[in-house]
């Protein structure tokens, strides 16, 4: 039903945080046994609290050939969405953001290169949470070589997207004996609570599919942000050309987990990663998600005149190369 709803028509629907919660108070919900609960890890049917580990499996095994891996599949193009997922966002003036699911410090970087490089900007920071300390890791290695390491500027924190307030329990850190230019010692990761109304800017770009209730970690990001802060998320949309999808459906069946076992021996990884992309909700299905958790969409006067970036679409979200990606925002309006 939803995916018939237009961008202005998702707008029509943003509600108030009141009925929102009367909305999801249910009393028999309260007495279901949530072990029993089944959730989807690409096509298969999982048990919802299996779901996270597998999901852990997938980048772990992945981790160490995720950037690369990212050129190879999307021919370099994920480099053009994120710069303008930045671009739009245009962070500035020392602002406090949290890049949730930011594995190997993409967005992150490109933030605080952003700040600096446009704004003269070495104040604004980012939080790299994670809910992967080996995706973690390999973030830690890469900001090792930039000006922002060894400052306030960047931190890595293992974390889940789902409940942002409750730390994880960090794995045991082995540093390498020697430390080796693809082995550096690095310091420990740390899990720490992200309290309410504290960041200015949330965003996760390709991670909300992976996580088990898109709901709960939208809430959350709804938490932290301080009243003003604005929610910002690129991932796979759908295809906008009928006569396309079928042929991009193609290409993400054959050639990405081809690629998976030909580059890195690991089909499987990125077969659950194609499925997971065709079981994401439709654009204006995720736009009423986000105005479920209480953001302002874009396009409404309200929502821009609280500075929520202005998208190339008059609608609740922009396609990127006719909806293989796609851009949402919201913004957290004053009490
Ligand atoms: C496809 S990668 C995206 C990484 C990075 N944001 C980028 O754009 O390159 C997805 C990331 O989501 C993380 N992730 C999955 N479930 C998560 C959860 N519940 N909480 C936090 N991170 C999660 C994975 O560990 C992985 O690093």
């Amino acid at each position: 039903m939803l995916s018939l709803l237009q961008p202005c028509a998702v707008r029509a629907l943003r509600p108030h945080v009141t009925p929102i919660v009367a909305r999801s108070f249910n009393a028999s919900a309260l007495m279901r046994d949530d072990s029993k609960k089944t959730t989807h890890f690409g096509y298969r049917t999982v048990q919802e609290d299996a779901k996270r580990t597998l999901v852990k499996g997938v980048f772990s095994s992945i981790a160490s050939s995720y950037d690369m891996m990212n050129d190879a599949m999307s021919l370099g193009i994920h480099r053009l969405w994120k710069n303008r997922f930045v671009e739009m966002l245009n962070p500035r003036g020392g602002i406090a953001c949290l890049d949730v699911a930011g594995g190997t410090g993409d967005i992150a970087l490109r933030l605080l290169d952003h700040a600096r490089t446009k704004h003269a900007d070495r104040e604004t920071s980012v939080t790299v949470l994670d809910i992967n300390a080996q995706m973690l890791t390999e973030g830690q290695k890469r900001v090792k070589d930039t000006m922002y390491w060894n400052t306030p500027q960047v931190k890595f924190q293992l974390g889940n997207a789902e409940d942002l307030n409750t730390p994880m329990l960090v794995p045991e850190h082995k540093n390498p004996p020697a430390s080796t230019l693809r082995n550096p010692i690095l310091p420990p990761l740390v899990s720490e609570p992200i309290p309410d109304n504290s960041k200015d800017l949330y965003t996760i770009a390709f991670g909300i599919r992976n996580v088990t209730h898109i709901d709960r970690a939208i809430k959350e990001a709804y938490r932290v942000l301080k009243p003003g802060g604005i929610f910002a998320c690129l991932e796979f949309g759908k295809v906008s050309v009928p006569l396309l999808t079928e042929m991009y459906k193609r290409y993400s069946f054959s050639v990405i987990p081809a690629l998976g076992q030909l580059l890195v021996g690991d089909r499987d990884s990125y077969q659950y990663l194609v499925e997971s992309i065709e079981r994401f909700p439709t654009q204006a299905e995720f736009a009423a998600l986000v105005a479920d958790a209480g953001f302002l969409l874009p396009g409404s006067a309200e929502a821009q005149s609280m500075g929520l970036p202005t998208l190339s679409s008059a609608g609740a979200w922009e396609d990127l190369t006719l909806g293989v990606a796609t851009i949402w925002t919201g913004v957290k309006p004053f009490a």
